[in-house]
């Protein structure tokens, strides 16, 4: 996706953006905006090779690839094989993070991973550290040692704690967190790539995967995992016969199984032959313009949901789950419809009313797209980030 810098911006800060993560999560994605608006003065170091480091080199970010050990990287938040047991191989990132923040302002640290070795660094002597958390800091996500040693180290060692919605701030401070150290800077994105995409394209799209234009296409537009619950758009659509999905995405994080679950799951009988997989896209825009209905239907709370504000972006009704941060970007009934979590008959009666109402539809798309542009463009979010790490180092040192 093309970002158009803003020319009148103050001097940027210097910053080291840190992260572990290869592959294009949400989380990648968004840090994808803010380097790109950072690369005169910033650089992006990642713990592995992959899609990330080669889209940030393709739009111009110096990236440095430092590779962590699969003993680090193979970790996960939630394993009670907490953070601990790769100590060793945090200690060595730690001591190269110290070495590459040389004539860096700060540190941001944009995942969990990154953000601990970022605060050894800085014990061991590197400039501030700022987490970026965009993560519902809770027991299905991270195991208890992994929260407590993530929330004592940013007690500890970090300037700040940027997070991307009230809900994953909440969760921080409910898990032990400062506080003080909490500062909001929401998401945001440009319309333009949404509002460039011309009727044909969302046409040849439904062409490519056989859907006709008249046909209900509900999209879903997240990684293939079970916590984003792909399974209860299934469920729900089981008795909507002639309303079709599109499942956009692919596992990013080992979740190999759910998908085969899922894949079987839409070769029932009353789904066969109405469930669309095209794996994972960089054509968002085009492919949500293609559907009727967006719909996120995480099972857990979603810390923000990039896709919730794209949909609305897409002029598309948006159907969220009401918990976390999607309840910061959609009012019920108003810009989108909310649903409980992991509740597939108050979906699938959402997605029947507004497939019988494209008066409604066109409603909560206008009002959801214009809440969007106005709550969540690229030009505020950039505003608020320069905001949030002024507070850190004063842009006159920066500049
Ligand atoms: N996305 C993508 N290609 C795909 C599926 C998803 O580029 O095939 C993007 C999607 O448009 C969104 C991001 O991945 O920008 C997912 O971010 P979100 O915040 O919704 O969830 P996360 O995966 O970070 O929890
Ligand atoms: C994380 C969260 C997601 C958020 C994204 C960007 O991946 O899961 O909800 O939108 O970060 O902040």
């Amino acid at each position: 996706m093309t970002v158009s810098l803003a020319t009148d911006h103050p001097p940027r800060h210097r910053v080291l953006f840190v992260d572990h993560a290869a592959v294009l999560g949400g989380a990648e994605l968004s840090l994808l905006d803010l380097a790109i608006a950072y690369r005169d003065t910033s650089q992006v170091l990642l713990f592995d090779h992959g899609p990330f480091g080669d889209r940030l080199e393709a739009a111009g970010v110096k990236v440095k690839v430092i590779p962590a050990s699969r003993a680090l990287l193979s970790v996960r938040a939630s394993s009670k094989l907490s953070a601990l047991a790769a100590f060793p191989a945090l200690w060595t990132m730690a001591q190269q993070i110290r070495q590459q923040s040389q004539g860096f302002d700060l540190i941001h640290a944009n995942s969990q991973k990154a953000f601990v070795a970022a605060a050894i660094a800085r014990w061991m002597g590197a400039p501030p550290v700022v987490w970026h958390l965009r993560d519902i800091i809770t027991a299905s996500h991270f195991s208890g040692l992994n929260r407590r040693l993530a929330v004592t180290l940013a007690n500890a060692q970090a300037s700040q704690v940027i997070v991307n919605s009230n809900a994953t701030g909440a969760s921080f401070v409910e898990a032990g967190g400062k506080p003080e150290l909490v500062h909001l800077v929401y998401n945001g994105m440009s319309a333009q790539p949404f509002d460039s995409i011309p009727s044909d394209q969302s046409q040849a799209i439904r062409s490519e995967i056989g859907v006709d234009a008249e046909t209900p296409l509900v999209g879903s537009f997240s990684r293939l995992s079970y916590w984003k619950g792909q399974h209860v758009l299934l469920d729900a659509l089981r008795e909507l016969p002639g309303v079709h999905a599109l499942i956009v995405g692919k596992a990013l994080f080992g979740e190999e199984d759910y998908v085969t679950q899922l894949k079987a799951l839409a070769e029932s009988p009353e789904l066969a032959g109405r469930v669309h997989w095209v794996g994972f896209r960089s054509d968002i825009p085009a492919l949500m313009k293609a559907c009727s209905i967006v719909a996120h239907t995480s099972t857990e709370p979603e810390p923000f949901g990039r896709v919730i504000v794209e949909g609305q972006l897409a002029h598309r009704p948006v159907v969220a789950t009401n918990a976390g941060g999607a309840k910061e970007l959609v009012e019920d009934s108003v810009t989108g419809r909310l649903v409980a979590p992991n509740d597939a008959i108050a979906l699938r009666a959402a997605l029947k009313d507004l497939v019988a109402s494209p008066d409604l539809a066109q409603r909560l798309a206008e009002q959801g797209y214009h809440h969007a542009c106005s709550q969540f463009s690229l030009d505020t979010l950039l505003t608020q980030f320069h905001a949030a790490l002024s507070e850190v180092v004063s842009p006159a040192i920066a500049a």
